[in-house]
């Protein structure tokens, strides 16, 4: 939410990185390019098909699925969920500081989670030119976390996260961004209904509201394709919360959709001392619990409610949690809070996250943080 992050290692336009010389004359060869590129691009696009993507890489076997799923019921086997973050998502694993184990899926499943969102920075490891194929070594480290979530009976969700490019430049990321999603419908084509798509983490900035619900036109119909039957999940514009909920358009033909809002409300309490946050410092210090706070949490979910039965459409909070630098009382209160409020009115949760700033779990000593553990599986 709101991140700042900007070492994406890969970069898909690089028109203004050269300057000198002969370097120059080539550098303008390539803009001139790439413009034809850009502009051959949004005719093609009128109605995209995953033919010249798909194929690139192994397709996973598997039973995959028979019949259209429910997503009402999806989304309540979805149940209780955590955020595998700064894993996958960062620019290569590892350099945030977490790497995924297979004792962490153990962990997950043994103390009652019943799913996980794995956040995903496929855009780093994706060609940049057409046919934008996505490197193999890294669609084998995610085959083999969404089978470690799998074989143990825990739903597994896969997004595509950090996408900051198309964040700043839709149009030029739009063909990138769905030659990745036709590469990923492909590849797990055959998996169970108990693998869902996240169709994108929390479009911001220049992917406004209603160029998101351009893009997902598109997103939908290349992802079904190969899918007919996969449950879909869908967040929401401006930074995924519920701000942008009304603005929010699925064609009512989509009916094996969740819909995603993350919930970060307070900003100034669950973001205090936020390093990507500018001008979080002074908020530390901010505590959370008084009735007037219990109170605002109903609201906006009774909103979320509404807007679900108005829709009829299930809803999942995919993301939620107080950064580690709130006060302790706090984080627990208000993440017993959210959780329970969220499970009362049928809406499935992912906490973000497993074992970094926001974790449940430490990873150097090895325990879990019984209370906020206990906040959000409840006894
Ligand atoms: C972002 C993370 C961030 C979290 C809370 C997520 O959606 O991807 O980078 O830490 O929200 O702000």
């Amino acid at each position: 939410m709101y991140a700042v992050w900007n070492s994406e290692k890969n970069c898909s336009c690089s028109r203004n990185r050269v300057s000198l010389g002969v370097f120059f004359y080539l550098g303008l060869l390539l803009t001139f390019f790439m413009g034809c590129q850009e502009n051959n691009e949004k005719d093609e696009l009128s109605s995209p098909s995953c033919e010249q993507y798909t194929g690139a890489s192994d397709t996973k076997s598997g039973p995959g699925i028979a019949e259209p799923l429910d997503p009402f019921e999806q989304n309540s086997l979805l149940g209780r969920g955590v955020n595998l973050g700064n894993a996958l998502e960062a620019p290569n694993e590892g350099e945030w500081g977490i790497t995924l184990e297979e004792e962490f899926f153990d962990l997950i499943k043994n103390v009652g989670f019943n799913s996980v969102r794995i956040p995903i920075r496929w855009s780093a490891h994706t060609n940049i030119m057409s046919p934008f194929g996505i490197h193999p070594g890294f669609l084998n480290r995610v085959d083999w976390a969404v089978e470690q979530a799998l074989s143990r009976g825990l739903m597994a969700v896969i997004n595509i996260h950090h996408y900051e490019k198309l964040m700043e430049d839709p149009d030029a990321h739009r063909k990138r961004y769905l030659a990745i999603w036709c590469q990923l419908a492909d590849h797990y084509k055959n998996m169970p209904g108990e693998l869902l798509f996240d169709l994108l983490n929390e479009p911001n900035t220049n992917l406004t509201p209603e160029l998101w619900n351009d893009l997902l036109v598109d997103a939908l119909s290349v992802i079904r394709e190969t899918n007919p039957y996969r449950t879909l999940i869908i967040g929401t514009a401006q930074w995924g919360g519920l701000g942008a909920l009304d603005d929010l358009s699925i064609s009512g033909e989509e009916t094996n959709a969740i819909v995603s809002a993350h919930y970060y409300e307070p900003f100034q309490f669950t973001h205090q001392g936020a390093e990507w946050v500018s001008g979080s410092d002074p908020w530390l210090g901010t505590i959370w619990g008084s009735a007037q706070d219990y109170a605002a949490v109903e609201k906006d979910f009774d909103r979320l409610l509404s807007w679900s039965q108005e829709n009829n459409r299930p809803v999942r909070i995919g993301e939620f949690g107080a950064y580690s630098k709130a006060d302790i009382n706090s984080r627990v209160m208000w993440t017993a809070h959210v959780a329970r409020s969220a499970e009362e009115r049928g809406f499935s949760w992912a906490y973000w996250e497993f074992a970094a700033g926001f974790g449940v779990y430490n990873p150097s000593s090895r325990s879990w943080n019984q209370e906020l553990l206990e906040s959000l599986i409840s006894p």
